[in-house]
């Protein structure tokens, strides 16, 4: 019997049956390969959209996909290596103090991170705004950053997951993104093809998230476990709320300055709180044999890290390493500034209740802290700094945020998408759960 014809397969889909692990993995090949037209495979996205897929089948899914690429092998470094990702947020420099600080506990972190995806924002491009700061080693240079430092955190290097980038891209122009399976395999092929040995993912939730209800970001978070199990590796969400940005700074050099401050010991409670939760369920995962800890002495172990210093030398020593100018860490006011600069301010008395966090990085890029196309060039002193958290009370005439930017013009484009992202009414709302779950 001949090869099965690719529109039967999308057929079967459309009708709700569950595909075979060869179907599967003949698509993703033949795509890969450029055997399937982007029309027949953007029909085949749309029909996973609506008619979703089944454990076995997003697992098949996830693991034909990694394995489209170069699987990376970590094991010449030694100890248990837990990788962390976030689905995406505003304000989320979580990486820049988590990875120092369970370095600094003794687990190793080599890390590969990613670059700002429409709204949200990337760490590569946030330690990138470290002058000097080099994301792109060879592979020999990030094995010899860990093994001296305990941490690296670098681009992708080789051809990994090539079937997430051919999917992705198809993705975005056809409506097919906020899919949970979709999102669940694009997450997990690159994190299984990163070679760590255990997953911390944190699940975002609310309106700066790709998923904004808790029910889709549980089942995604549930999603992805599976896939981890499915493919031998310990994996657990801790779903975040994205209700509100993470901190105060949105905006590339402006996280890296808040990072810092957390690092040193002060910066605001809601990053301090999500990076120690984070540190802790990797340090639980990771540490000694991975059975020693629990969550909540990771947690306490990741607390003495970040006070006692250690997690700031950690961050100092990879930034120098990775060729960063590490006096900027020193002294953040070297790092540049916006030419323009200007306050929002509130326009009536009354509670902050809710805030439209997806829009408020909207607003940091057009800024000029994001890229508007694959080309252009970020703005690393463009961006945000929010001064109200929700729950907050306020008068008429007090700073909401503070807009940088390099252009006046940006910078009245900023502030007036910014204006529509903060609602106020009479009536006090009570703070924010910021871990809301933990999903195993
Ligand atoms: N991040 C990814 O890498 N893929 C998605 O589909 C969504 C967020």
């Amino acid at each position: 019997m001949g090869k099965e014809r690719f529109v039967d397969i999308i057929h079967k889909k459309r009708l709700g049956q569950p595909l075979t692990g060869s179907e599967i993995r003949q698509m993703i090949a033949d795509y890969v390969a450029g055997e399937i037209p982007d029309y027949q495979m953007s029909a085949m996205l749309m029909a996973i959209c609506f008619q979703g897929m089944n454990d076995e089948e997003l697992t098949t899914l996830t693991l034909a996909m990694r394995d489209s690429g170069d699987v990376v092998d970590l094991s010449p470094i030694e100890g248990i290596k837990v990788d962390k990702h976030s689905t995406g947020g505003v304000g989320d420099k979580t990486t820049l103090i988590v990875g120092p600080v369970v370095a600094a506990c003794g687990v190793p972190v080599a890390k590969m991170s990613g670059r700002g995806l429409g709204f949200t924002g990337g760490t590569l491009d946030k330690l990138e705004s470290i002058p000097g700061f080099r994301v792109g080693l060879t592979g020999e240079e990030f094995f010899r950053a860990v093994k001296d430092n305990g941490i690296s955190v670098i681009g992708q290097t080789g051809n990994l997951a090539p079937a997430d980038k051919l999917l992705y891209a198809l993705r975005d122009v056809t409506s097919t993104v906020d899919s949970i399976p979709l999102i669940a395999a694009s997450i997990m092929s690159k994190k299984l093809a990163a070679g760590s040995d255990k997953i911390v993912l944190d699940v975002t939730t609310g309106s700066g998230a790709f998923i904004k209800d808790i029910e889709g970001s549980k089942e995604l978070a549930r999603r992805m476990t599976a896939i981890g199990k499915g493919a031998g590796k310990e994996t657990v969400a801790v779903l975040t709320s994205m209700e509100e940005p993470l901190g105060e700074a949105v905006g590339n050099n402006l996280e890296v300055i808040e990072a810092v401050k957390v690092l040193q010991g002060g910066g605001p409670e809601d990053v301090k709180e999500v990076c120690l939760a984070l540190a802790g369920m990797m340090l639980s995962l990771g540490y000694g044999d991975g059975q020693s800890l629990s969550y909540e002495e990771g947690r306490q172990m990741a607390e003495k890290a970040l006070v006692s210093g250690q997690a700031y030398e950690k961050f100092k020593a990879m930034v120098q390493t990775q060729g960063g100018d590490v006096n900027f860490i020193e002294n953040p006011d070297k790092f540049a500034k916006a030419a323009f600069s200007d306050t929002l301010t509130a326009w009536e008395d009354g509670y902050i209740t809710s805030m439209n966090t997806e829009g408020i990085g909207v607003a940091a890029g057009l800024l000029g802290a994001g890229r508007e196309t694959k080309e252009s060039e970020i703005d690393f002193s463009a961006g945000i700094q929010m001064k109200k958290k929700i729950g907050d009370a306020v008068k008429k005439g007090d700073v909401l945020a503070v807009c940088h930017a390099g252009t006046e013009e940006k910078l009245q484009q900023g502030l007036t998408y910014l204006r529509d992202c903060i609602l106020f009414s009479s009536k006090k709302l009570e703070p924010l759960k910021l871990v809301v779950d933990i999903v195993r």
